[in-house]
């Protein structure tokens, strides 16, 4: 199989090397223009969507394909409430004790404090757990390297939703085992990070960040 010539190979299509320059191209631009969002338009989203993304992310590789991730999705209004009441909570202990100054002083282009609004605008969160392991008819079934794992899928998940044409928000409130308790998570599943996902409120100001450069993060020897 000659690599400029298109035809299928197990099932995939063999593409040309200008083909797969211009995807290549084009996937980067897309993904340029992920943003995260931190407030939402009260828009109604179909479950199927976020469904097809949880799905996309569930494809994820992972340590001896042990596929150490727990997505919990919530719509309910109470729910996403006690959610926001129990992260502001830790987020005023947060900004005004347990954050060291540097810390705030990057924090500040963005913008942020210890108000969550975008919790219970967001139509959906996307409460995502790390499985250090997992209980199978009462055997103890182990996990390797699931933090890494958990957070490819996450950027998985990342993705799906910006190809799906929504935005999210990834948030870490800087404790975060409250989740356990309020959705009733084995404490063996470790609170990884919330997404909060939607469409972007009209008048929400996209904070003014720069991108690093390929130079700045990528050394090629060839
Ligand atoms: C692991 C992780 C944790 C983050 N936690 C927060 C957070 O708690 N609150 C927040 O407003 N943004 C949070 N963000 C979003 C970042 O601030 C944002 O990705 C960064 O400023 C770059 O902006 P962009 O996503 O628009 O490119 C987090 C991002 C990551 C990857």
């Amino acid at each position: 199989m000659t690599p400029n010539k298109s035809g299928p190979i197990n099932g995939r299509v063999v593409l040309s090397e200008t083909e797969l320059i211009n995807k290549s191209a084009d996937f980067n631009s897309f993904m340029q223009k992920r943003r995260s969002v931190r407030s939402f338009s009260d828009k109604n989203i179909s479950p199927e969507i976020i469904k097809n993304c949880i799905r996309a992310a569930g494809s994820a590789p992972s340590g001896a394909n042990k596929q150490p991730w727990q997505f919990v999705i919530i719509g309910d209004s109470a729910l996403k409430r006690r959610i926001r009441k129990k992260a502001e909570e830790e987020e005023r202990n947060f900004y005004s004790e347990r954050a060291p100054q540097k810390w705030l002083d990057d924090l500040k282009p963005l913008a942020t404090n210890a108000d969550k609004p975008f919790l219970e605008e967001a139509p959906y969160l996307l409460a995502v757990f790390e499985k250090k392991y997992e209980m199978t008819g009462g055997i103890k079934n182990i996990s390797y390297y699931s933090k890494e794992s958990t957070g490819i899928a996450t950027g998985i998940l990342i993705a799906a939703i910006h190809n799906a044409g929504l935005s999210c928000l990834t948030y870490t409130p800087s404790r975060m085992n409250f989740l356990n308790e309020i959705l009733n998570r084995p404490a063996h599943e470790r609170p990884f990070l919330i997404l909060a996902v939607g469409y972007p409120s009209p008048e929400y100001i996209y904070p003014d960040i720069k991108r690093k450069g390929l130079d700045d993060i990528a050394l090629f020897i060839l």
